[in-house]
């Protein structure tokens, strides 16, 4: 679960203050699937930012999963990053000299797991995903999608509470986007995950369960979806 109060992110630009994120309140509960969308600009990835302890907020409080970020060391942050959160990103940022298994490991080896332990789970992953045939393959040798499902595997490799995506399907054909978002949504389903996607695409937002819509820094907008689109 996450629980955003009375939550402003100001950045400085020089003597400007650009304020790009002011958020009364926002609950997501444990398991939901939420969309966020807005126009370029309106704060989209500055809230994911703060969502996923990415950054802090300039006022107010990110509650996740029982913890303040605010009040958080940097290096219990960064260890609460690599051990309970999921990250998802546009440009999949992949590391181009391992192969697919060992992009899927990376998360677990830094957090001190040893291989052998850890192997099985990815490899089960990759195979969740469809990709047991590519398991060796470097991410210059696969399409789009399939790094795309690579980092989803990557995400879930550690068990993660939250999964944060910011335009997952931004840099992919319709088709493979909509395999990709089916995926992530059974993967997150079956797990119970709950996952914050920000997405421009309003079919895409139709994958999650809620549909949270930011104008200028505000929640404008705050919708349920109707069942049948899943
Ligand atoms: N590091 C920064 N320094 C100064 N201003 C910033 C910084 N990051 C974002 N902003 C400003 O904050 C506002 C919100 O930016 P944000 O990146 O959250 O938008 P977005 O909704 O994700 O847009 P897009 O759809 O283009 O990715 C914008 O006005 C942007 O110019
Ligand atoms: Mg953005």
């Amino acid at each position: 679960m996450i629980e955003v109060s009375k939550a402003r992110k100001v950045y400085q630009r020089g003597k400007t203050e650009v304020q790009a994120l002011d958020v009364e309140r926002l609950i997501v509960p444990k398991g939901q699937f939420l969309s966020v969308m807005g126009a370029s600009g309106s704060g989209k990835s500055t809230l994911l930012n703060l969502l996923g302890a990415l950054d802090v907020p300039t006022a107010g409080q990110i509650v996740i999963d029982g913890q303040d970020i605010a009040q958080m060391s940097d290096d219990a942050l960064s260890r609460f990053r690599r051990e309970r959160l999921g990250y998802i990103f546009q440009f999949f940022n992949l590391l181009p000299t391992l192969t697919a298994l060992e992009n899927v490991l990376l998360p677990g080896l830094l957090a001190g797991r040893s291989r052998s332990t850890l192997e099985q789970t990815a490899l089960e992953l990759l195979s969740t995903v469809g990709l047991e045939e590519r398991t060796h393959h470097h991410p210059d040798e696969l399409s789009g999608g399939e790094m795309q499902r690579v980092a989803i595997a990557r995400a879930l490799t550690l068990a993660p509470a939250l999964l944060l995506a910011d335009e997952p399907t931004g840099n992919l054909d319709s088709r493979t986007g909509q395999d990709v978002l089916t995926l992530i949504r059974k993967a997150t389903r079956a797990r119970a995950l709950t996952v914050v996607m920000v997405t421009h695409d309003p079919k895409a937002a139709q994958v999650g369960d809620r549909i949270v819509r930011l104008a200028d820094g505000h929640i404008v907008g705050d919708e349920t979806v109707t069942a049948s689109a899943a």
